[in-house]
């Protein structure tokens, strides 16, 4: 069965598309089975693999509110590699279930079908605190939480806590939260180093010691639609997300080496 991550944080522009395209990548490389669920009206995932979305008949829109069959609107990049794209239509989404007393469930439900084809599902959630959002924390296991070096990271950090609180209580299910994730991190400002010490103040032995540089390749890998794992392999960015996915790997099936 399957593990359901969520890479979620309300704050756009921290880097949780760009860690669901490197991590999604990574650990196909390591020969798990991996669906990339784009759950963001933006659509960057979708993009940044490279698929155009006029190519595509169905999106993750129309397996939730059409009830178009999940496998039929699943885009195999190769073997190990599965993507589910999104656009603007699931936008609409929110005011369509708005009275609908299941609107929680229905990424869970579309999910569930399929969970025991992958080893890895990860949600790539909007920067909001929606009903998508919420739907995405429901549909989960894990949380994974990227938080940009910068002066506000920690802002909003509460906020997400207390949702996810609040989706535990509602629907009776733990809400794990696998890690934080330092992104953008500049190792000639202080504050990079302020915020991964204060991250690692509060949540310990959750923070992952890799932390993703700022790295310009890093941004420009999704305009050849790959990630920086095949874009630049030798970089910086590669690297350091290399080793997340080693530490992410190993907070699931323990250590390797
Ligand atoms: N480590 C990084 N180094 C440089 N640029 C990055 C890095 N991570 C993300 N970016 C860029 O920052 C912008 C926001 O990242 P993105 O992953 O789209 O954030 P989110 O999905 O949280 O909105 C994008 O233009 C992306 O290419
Ligand atoms: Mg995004």
């Amino acid at each position: 069965m399957g593990k359901i991550i969520n890479v979620a944080n309300q704050k756009g522009g921290v880097g949780k598309t760009t860690s669901v395209v490197n991590i999604g990548t990574g650990l196909s490389l390591w020969e798990k089975k991996v669906l990339i669920v784009d759950f963001d009206p933006q659509g960057n995932t979708t993009t940044g693999y490279g698929i155009n979305i006029k190519d595509q008949e169905y999106t993750v829109y129309d397996v939730l509110s059409n009830s178009v069959a999940v496998e039929k609107s699943i885009i195999k990049k190769n073997k190990y590699l599965h993507i589910l794209s999104a656009d603007e239509d699931l936008s609409g989404l929110t005011l369509e279930l708005a009275n609908d007393n299941g609107r929680l469930f229905y990424l869970q439900n579309a999910l569930q079908p399929i969970r025991e084809n992958y080893d890895f599902i990860l949600i790539d959630s909007p920067p909001s605190l929606n009903l998508l959002t919420l739907n995405s924390i429901v549909a989960c296991d894990d949380v994974l939480i990227p938080v940009q070096a910068e002066f506000y990271a920690l802002q909003g950090l509460t906020q997400l806590i207390h949702t996810l609180e609040k989706v535990e209580k509602a629907i009776d299910k733990k809400v794990n939260i696998l890690g934080f994730l330092v992104t953008m991190y500049d190792i000639r400002t202080s504050i990079s180093k302020e915020v991964y010490a204060e991250l690692k103040s509060h949540f310990n032995g959750l923070v992952f010691d890799s932390v993703i540089p700022r790295n310009v390749r890093i941004a420009e890998a999704p305009s050849y639609g790959e990630s920086v794992l095949s874009y630049a392999p030798s970089s910086k960015g590669a690297f350091a997300y290399k080793e997340l996915i080693k530490e992410i790997v190993e907070r699931y099936y323990g250590k390797t080496e």
